[in-house]
C-alpha cells in the first residue's frame, strides 16, 4: 500500500469503523455499500470513502466494501495485526479496573504486570497477576521487553514515572493522569480524559435545553 501522511482525524475515526466492521464480520455480513455503514455509523457516505480514499479505497463500484477485508486492512493501518506487552502503573481503582477488562487482550494488549508503591497493595493478584514494587518496575520492562505502560497513577507522580519508563525504552504510555504528559520524539503518548467526553455531553443537553 502506497505510504502517506494520514490526518490525524482520519487516524481518530479508524476505531470506530473498525469497531463496527468487526461487529458486521461477527454476524456474518460479507460486503457493505459506503451507504450502508453511513446508516449504521451516522456519518456521511461522502465522509466513509474520502476516509478509506486514504489508504486507496477498499471498495469497488457496484460491489461495496469487502467486510473482512477492510476489517483486516483497517487493523493492520491500527497496528493491530501485532500483539503488545503491556504494564499498568498504579493498582488503584482505574488500574484495577482495565487489568480486569478482558477485550483489551482480544485486540492484542496483553496484561504483563502491574505496579505500585503502596506496599499494602504488593502481593495482591489482579486477573493472575501479582502487584509488584516500584523498585522491580525498571528491570521489568528491560527484561520482558514491555510495550506499552498505562498510568493511573496521581498527576503529581507521572512524569517522573514517565522519565523512568522511557529511559528503559517503552514505546507508548496510555496516560490516564490528569496531565498531558510531553515526551520525546519516538515514545508515543495518549492522554485519556473521561472528563472531556463527559463536558462534551454536559455542553450537548445545555445547547439541547437552551434551544426548547
Ligand atoms: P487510586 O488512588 O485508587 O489509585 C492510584 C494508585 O496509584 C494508588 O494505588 C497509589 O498507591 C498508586 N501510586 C501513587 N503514586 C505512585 C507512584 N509514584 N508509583 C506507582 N504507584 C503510585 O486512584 P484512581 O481512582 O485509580 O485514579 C488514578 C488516577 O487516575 C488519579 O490521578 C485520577 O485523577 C486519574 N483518573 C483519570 C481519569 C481520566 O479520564 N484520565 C479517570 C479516572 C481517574
Amino acid at each position: 500500500m502506497e505510504e502517506k501522511e494520514i490526518s490525524q482525524a482520519v487516524i481518530g475515526r479508524l476505531p470506530r469503523y473498525f469497531r463496527y466492521l468487526g461487529e458486521l464480520r461477527d454476524e456474518g455480513t460479507e460486503r457493505v455499500s459506503s451507504q450502508e455503514l453511513s446508516d449504521i455509523m451516522q456519518v456521511t457516505a461522502s465522509q466513509i470513502r474520502q476516509d478509506l480514499n486514504n489508504f486507496g479505497g477498499f471498495g469497488q463500484q457496484g460491489y461495496g466494501y469487502n467486510v473482512e477485508f477492510l476489517y483486516e486492512e483497517i487493523g493492520k493501518i491500527l497496528g493491530l495485526d501485532r500483539k503488545y506487552d503491556l504494564i499498568i502503573i498504579g493498582a488503584g481503582n482505574l488500574g484495577q479496573a482495565l487489568a480486569n477488562y478482558m477485550n483489551f487482550e482480544r485486540r492484542g494488549f496483553l496484561f504483563r504486570g502491574i505496579f505500585d508503591n503502596n506496599p499494602v497493595l504488593y502481593g495482591k493478584k489482579i486477573r493472575g497477576i501479582e502487584v509488584q514494587s516500584m523498585e522491580c518496575m525498571e528491570q521489568y520492562v528491560l527484561d520482558n521487553h514491555i510495550d506499552i505502560a498505562v498510568l493511573t497513577i496521581p498527576k503529581s507522580e507521572a512524569a517522573e514515572v514517565a522519565e523512568k519508563l522511557i529511559r528503559c525504552g517503552i514505546k507508548g504510555i496510555w496516560n490516564f493522569a490528569h496531565l498531558d504528559l510531553k515526551v520525546p520524539e519516538g515514545v508515543q503518548v495518549e492522554n485519556v480524559h473521561l472528563s472531556d467526553s463527559l463536558m462534551k455531553l454536559s455542553y450537548n443537553i445545555s445547547r439541547f435545553q437552551n434551544e426548547k
